[in-house]
This record gives structure tokens, sequence and C-alpha cells, in this order.
């Protein structure tokens, strides 16, 4: 494994050596690329790379400290507001939480690529990129670290919501002891709805504690899916065993992507299937969750607890009624941020600006469109 890692380590530490050469060939003027093969991102000398908003200040960074050895690659990070009115000098975007709508992107002449610094794509408007020619790109989260860091933290707040983590915090600064009493994973029965890279991650660690788990996914003949998965999953559904499950379970952990069917799924009718004193966990996008019907829940008491990752607008009002509830906990959209992960991505994010500069095949990212 770490042998194979340090030969692909090597072979593009290699090649970019040689692309540097040819680099410097050209400057001098002793070598000219054939044909347009100066690099898919047309003319310039220079591949400039946008960092969109200064949200997962990590991303840049990384990327910066990734790629500070190829000074061919100018990798920029602008505020939200200023994005359109620079947008034009860059050949690949990174987006954050801004949504690239058609408007900026009509913008974006010299764009090849627009990616995301993780999995979800629903901040770019893919169909007015693919007409303006414009690529859309994710970095699969499977190979990355970010399904793991995600599951890790989904396990994380679950187990901060049945230990009672505020009411722990009262009882620190009261110098109580002994309270509160908090409740095991173990014997619970989960359910994990959508079961792609993150909800196998989240299955697979969930085991060792000793519960039951459900799953939810559109389509199981999805040929991504572990050899496995019978281990891990004792009770497989479609969207329209949702409900049902729901009724079977003590947590519900969403691991959806957001598009135009998932939007709001986890409603009313939803939390009321599930169990009175049940738990809702969401690592994944704040609005999959319909947010009156979850404070209407923790108000009367059918959900015992909640732990999300992820909110209906971020950064979230930290003032919002929601989180005044002591069984309700937040973190800042920090699923996906490790040293793990975070490192990796700037390695898929640097090398595609690599190979967008040097017009060799893109080997880190999958296409969208
Ligand atoms: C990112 O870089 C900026 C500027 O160098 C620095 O102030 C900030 O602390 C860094 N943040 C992270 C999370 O790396
Ligand atoms: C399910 O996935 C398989 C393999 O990827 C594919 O062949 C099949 O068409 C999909 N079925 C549906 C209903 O999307
Ligand atoms: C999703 O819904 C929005 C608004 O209703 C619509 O503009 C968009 O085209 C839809 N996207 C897809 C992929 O169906």
């Amino acid at each position: 494994m770490d042998r194979i890692v340090s030969w692909s380590v090597l072979v593009s530490v290699v090649s970019h050596k040689l692309f540097i050469l040819i680099d410097l060939l050209i400057i001098t003027g002793h070598y000219s690329k054939m044909g347009d093969s100066c690099g898919s991102n047309g003319h310039d000398a220079v591949t400039r790379v946008l960092f969109c908003g200064p949200y997962w200040p990590a991303s840049t960074n990384y990327t910066k400290e990734y790629l500070q050895n190829y000074p061919f690659i100018q990798v920029d990070e602008v505020g939200l507001e200023q994005v359109p009115d620079v947008i034009q000098n860059y050949h690949l975007c990174v987006v954050k939480n801004r949504r690239i709508d058609s408007d900026i992107i009509a913008k974006a002449t010299q764009m090849k690529i627009i990616m995301q610094y993780g999995v979800g794509l629903e901040g770019v408007d893919i169909n007015a990129a693919t007409e303006h020619k414009i690529k859309v790109a994710r970095i699969p989260g499977s190979t990355t670290g970010n399904a793991v860091s995600c599951a890790e933290m989904a396990i994380y707040l679950a187990m901060g919501v049945l230990r009672k983590q505020k009411e722990m915090d009262t009882a620190v600064n009261r110098k109580d002891l002994g309270v509160p009493v908090g409740e095991t994973l173990f014997g619970k029965t989960i359910l994990i709805l959508g079961f792609g890279a993150i909800g196998v991650e989240v299955a697979k660690r969930l085991r060792p504690f000793g519960v039951k788990v459900l799953a939810t996914k559109r389509n199981w003949s999805s040929d991504t899916l572990p050899c496995d998965v019978d281990e891990m999953v004792d009770k497989k559904g479609g969207s329209e065993n949702m409900y049902e499950f729901a009724g079977e379970a003590d947590i519900v952990i969403t691991c959806m992507a957001l598009n135009n069917e998932t939007v709001g799924i986890v409603d009313h009718k939803f939390i009321s299937s599930m169990k009175k004193g049940s738990y809702l966990i969401n690592i994944a996008r704040g609005r999959l969750l319909d947010y009156n019907a979850v404070f209407n829940h923790l108000k009367s008491g059918h959900l015992a607890g909640l732990g999300i990752d992820v909110a209906w607008m971020e950064p979230f009002d930290p003032e919002d009624p929601i989180l005044k509830f002591p069984n309700v906990i937040i973190t800042p959209h920090v699923a996906g941020v490790t040293e793990y992960s975070y490192r990796t991505m700037a390695k898929s994010v640097g090398e595609t600006a690599l190979q967008l500069h040097s017009g060799e095949p893109f080997t880190e990212i999958e296409f969208v469109n």
C-alpha cells in the first residue's frame, strides 16, 4: 500500500519536473509545444485557480502549499461578492458555499473546470456550465478520506446527542457529578438515509457498537457498493421503505446528496413516522431537513435530540431558536474537514490544475457533464 502510494508520488513528481523543464524551454525559446498542446487552459503561461469565498480556509491554504513549487499555477481566494468581477481571469474554479449560477458562469470566459472541494455540487448550475462548454467535476469522496471523515462525524454527533453534550457542559459548569444519564449506541436501531460513499462508511463503523442497521438507497444494484454490504446492513430498502424504516429506528442519520428529489425529504410526514423519543443526525446538507417540521417535533418532545453539522443557511445564526433546545447540538460544517481529507483533496485540486496546465488527462476528478 505504502509502496504504491510512494510510487505514484514519485511518478507525479517526476512528471511535474518534466513539465517545469518544458516550460523553461518554452520560456527560453528552445522548444515549442505541438499544436495547441500548451495546455487545455488555452494560451496562458500561467494557469489560474480561483477559490470562492472565505469559508473552509484550509482548502485554499493546503492547495497553495501543495502547489508551492509550481510558479506557473496561481491560486487565489477572493471574497464572495468579488467573484463575478474577477472570474473571467481564471481557468479553474473551486466553489465553496457560493452558488455559481448562470450569470456568473456567463462571465467565466476562460474557465475550463468548475469543481467543489468535496463531493456536493449543488453550488453549481451544471446546465449553464455545459452550455458554456465548462466541465463540472467532483472529487470522489471514497478516495479522499472525505467519506471516512464524515462518517466519523456522524458517530460523534450520534454519541453527542445520546450522551447529552449540552447537559454535560452544564453539569461541568455547575460542578455536578454523575449527570446527565446518557444512552448507549449499543442495542439501538439506526436508519441510514442514503447509502452512498458516506453511508457505507457510517455502516462499517456502526457495526462494532452492536446496533441494527437499516438503510435506504434508490438503486442497490449500483456497482460502487462494497461486496460485503450484507454484513453491514440488516435491512435494505428503497425510497418507498423510508417511512416504514423510520418507524423502527431509534436514530436516523441523513447521508444523501441534496437535489430536487431530496430537498426537505425529512419533513413532517417523515419525522411523524419516526418513533417517539428518537434522534436525528444530519451530516449531509441542511436543506434535506424541513426546518419547521424538525422544530415542531423537538418542541413536542417527539424528537429526543438533533445533531447537525450542516444548517439551512450557512453560516447559521447562532441565535436561531432551534439552537436553544438543550438537546440540539451543532458543529460548523466540519464533517469532511480533517487533515487527512483536506490534504488529499488539496492534492486532487493541485493535480487537476497541473493536468489542466499541461494538457494531460485528468486522473483525480469525476466529471458530471
Ligand atoms: C490559512 O491561511 C491564512 C493566511 O495565511 C491564515 O491566517 C489561516 O490561519 C490559515 N487557516 C487554516 C485553517 O489553515
Ligand atoms: C441501477 O444501477 C445499475 C448499475 O449501475 C444500472 O445498470 C441500472 O440501470 C440502475 N437502475 C435504475 C433503476 O436506475
Ligand atoms: C430543480 O428544480 C429547479 C426549480 O424548480 C429547476 O429550475 C431545475 O431545473 C431543477 N433541476 C433538475 C435537475 O431537475
